[in-house]
């Protein structure tokens, strides 16, 4: 049986990155009919400095952008990670099998150690580790990621491999990334070789779930293009990383394929392109925007919703550590 799962780190507002490249895939599995987990990290938000004050608010709104967005919690289970003991549990299990070659590998420990690794901290480093706990306690078979998260996910499968093989088992199943549709890979508004990302200094270089239609609008119309019109094929957007980055952010937005933009833009400049990818910016993220800030006006809501969440993925997680305990040969009294 498919079991997805897929996590988002409560650390600043999320932006179109996340949503095209994630959270739109969260909502089309559950429409699928799959069985799904979705979590708030906030384990994985303190490996970085962060707010004390607005942890608790940035968990709740990370599970209000899920709903927006169209995650039912009547069909998918939604929760915050530190409710629940056994990802943290298992994690610990986990690290006696990862070795610290590949977790120094890891790009995105690197782009977040930066120069400085000897200072960088453990959690940062074992990230992954926790990461890979997050999957395999529920056992999920798919994990609907953007594409820089592919790496992890690949530590994720190695780990399962290994823990298998150790205790000679089949118990783990292999997590398959789930990485789809034309914006796997956003990039900045402001540079096409750099991801959209929430830790950019620049706000024009991405577009938030909290932004209103001016601000989306300002965005775009600020959005780094080139002077040539748009091509008749794909081919043609290669070399032009910033028109190909927007051409993506269309399709995705507008739910068609990319040669379908290029059959409605091809001879068409920036000029004409760009007002109209406010307008299906814009048509698509209101609504989600608006039920976002209705839901966070109502955290009692929010929170009934994760507690609920919690309790089942607490029954789930627990019942999958008491098997690796046992697998694992500890002790358990008689
Ligand atoms: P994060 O913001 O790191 O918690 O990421 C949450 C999810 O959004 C992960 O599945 C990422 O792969 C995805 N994601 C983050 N940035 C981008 C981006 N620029 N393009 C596509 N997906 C992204
Ligand atoms: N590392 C992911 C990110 O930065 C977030 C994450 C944590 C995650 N645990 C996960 C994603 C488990 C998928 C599955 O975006």
């Amino acid at each position: 049986m498919k079991r997805i799962l897929s996590c988002m780190q409560p650390t600043s507002h999320l932006h179109l990155g996340n949503y095209l490249g994630a959270l739109k895939n969260f909502v089309a599995l559950q429409d699928e009919g799959a069985e799904c987990l979705y979590g708030v990290v906030d384990l994985h938000a303190i490996t970085v400095p962060y707010q004390r004050d607005g942890l608790a608010n940035a968990t709740r709104e990370i599970a209000a952008a899920y709903i927006a967005a169209g995650i039912d919690p009547k069909k998918s289970i939604l929760f915050a990670q530190s409710a629940i003991p056994a990802h943290s549990q298992l994690m610990w299990l986990l690290a006696t099998m990862s070795q610290m070659g590949k977790l120094e590998r890891m790009t995105q420990f690197k782009d977040k150690a930066g120069k400085n690794k000897e200072r960088a901290g453990l959690g940062l480093f074992a990230y992954p580790v926790l990461m890979a706990a997050d999957i395999l306690i529920y056992k999920a078979t798919h994990v609907p990621v953007g594409e820089d998260q592919k790496q992890h996910l690949e530590l994720a499968r190695e780990l399962a491999s290994t823990f298998n093989t150790r205790y000679e088992t089949d118990f783990f199943p292999q997590p398959e990334p789930y990485i789809s549709g034309p914006a796997t890979r956003v990039m900045s508004l402001r540079d096409g070789t750099q991801k959209m990302s929430k830790s950019a200094e620049s706000d024009l270089s991405r577009i938030n779930f909290t932004d209103d239609a001016d601000t989306i609008a300002k965005k775009i119309k600020k959005a780094k293009s080139d002077p040539d019109v748009l091509p008749e094929t794909l081919d043609g957007l290669e070399d032009r990383a910033e028109a190909k980055n927007l051409v993506n952010l269309y399709a995705a937005l507008a739910g068609i394929t990319n040669e379908d933009v290029l059959k409605e833009f091809a001879g068409k400049g920036f000029g004409d392109f760009k007002p109209a990818l406010v307008d299906v910016a814009v048509a698509h993220l209101a609504p989600i925007t608006a039920r976002m800030n209705e839901l966070m006006a109502d955290p009692a809501e929010i929170d009934a919703i994760l507690q609920a969440g919690n309790e089942k993925a607490r029954a789930m997680a627990g019942d999958v550590l008491s098997e690796v305990s046992e697998i694992m040969g500890f002790w358990k009294g008689s």
